[in-house]
């Protein structure tokens, strides 16, 4: 049985590696916060230089967009120095290094962006992020970025949860309306990076940057409005609140979102036709869950 090492195991993405990896047959072994910290390569070699592993996954990163923008320093010692360290450690083992980067290194003026478009981030965390494919890419040829967008889950904070919490307290609320994405489950996302690990160990070249996000494209507003139709056929919440659609400038946040950042996932459907990516369905999975857990 292969064995991967996933970083940052607790997040979103981590937990839903550590729970599927079974089902591909792959033994995971999950370190995050504060057993390790991928900023400092002394900790990450006491901790895991040991270990025997034929590959490892990065799901560790600093994700907060808004706080990036007063915490730069942190935001690239994780997600720049941090992926750096993190591929100086899979070089010395000579194991491939997957790792996850966003959406957000594109500025939006385009949309349906391809792995070839020319970047540009507009925030600090998109910049970091960007900083840190480069770093791994610089220091070693056998990895693997999935770009992904609009992460949501059962596991931790997100848009998702936040927009359930919103509808049980407030009768009212405004969410943006023109800004367009691709909502992706944290579930699709752990599956495409297993995917593609299994055609590695079946001797496929899958080494590159890979973009991955759910369809259809969509607005924040109708993203929201699919969960609260959601929430309230289950029970979840009583009661749909009453949406008012903002504009971005309605709605002023710290650091500045790419307006369109659609995602073309053409290359990485020529390598897995089959990848899972409809968020519908997993709005729908994720909200039974929710709901099992509240009773
Ligand atoms: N969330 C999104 O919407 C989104 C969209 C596109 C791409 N992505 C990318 O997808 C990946 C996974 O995102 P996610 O939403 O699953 O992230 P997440 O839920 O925020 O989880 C990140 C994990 O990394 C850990 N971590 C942070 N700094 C660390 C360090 N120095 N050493 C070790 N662990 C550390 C965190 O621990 P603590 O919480 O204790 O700090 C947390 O458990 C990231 O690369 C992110 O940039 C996310």
């Amino acid at each position: 049985m292969k064995k991967i090492l996933i970083i940052g195991c607790k997040g979103q993405v981590g937990a839903s590696l550590m729970k599927l990896a079974n089902s591909y047959n792959f033994e995971a072994i999950g370190f995050d916060h504060p057993h390790i910290d991928i900023t400092n390569l002394d900790i990450l070699n006491e901790q895991c230089s040991h270990l025997e592993i034929d590959l490892l996954i990065n799901a560790a990163a600093y994700t907060a967009v808004d706080k990036a923008e007063e915490d730069e320093k942190a935001a690239y010692a994780v997600n720049d120095l941090g992926t750096k360290n993190l591929g100086l450690f899979c070089k010395a083992k000579n194991i491939p290094c997957f790792h996850i980067s966003t959406d957000y290194v594109f500025d939006g003026t385009q949309g349906n962006y391809k792995e070839a478009d020319p970047t540009n981030p507009v925030s600090i965390y998109g910049q970091s992020k960007l900083a840190g494919e480069a770093s791994l890419k610089e220091t070693w040829a056998q990895n693997v970025i999935l770009r992904s967008c609009w992460i949501y889950s059962e596991y931790g904070n997100n848009f998702l949860k936040t927009m359930i919490r919103l509808a049980q307290t407030k009768d009212e609320l405004g969410i943006v309306a023109d800004q367009y994405g691709g909502p992706t489950s944290a579930t699709d996302v752990a599956k495409a990076l297993l995917d593609l690990t299994e055609k590695h160990f079946e001797s496929v070249d899958v080494f590159g940057l890979y973009h991955f996000s759910g369809t259809p494209y969509c607005n924040w507003y109708e993203f929201a409005m699919t969960i609260f139709e959601e929430a309230f056929n289950v029970g979840l919440i009583e009661k749909i609140p009453t949406v008012n659609k903002l504009t971005t400038e309605q709605y002023p946040t710290p650091a500045r979102r790419p307006a369109n950042s659609c995602l073309d996932i053409v290359k990485i459907k020529s390598i897995i036709p089959e990848i899972d990516n409809d968020w519908k369905d997993e709005v729908k999975r994720i909200i039974k869950v929710l709901k099992e857990e509240q009773s």
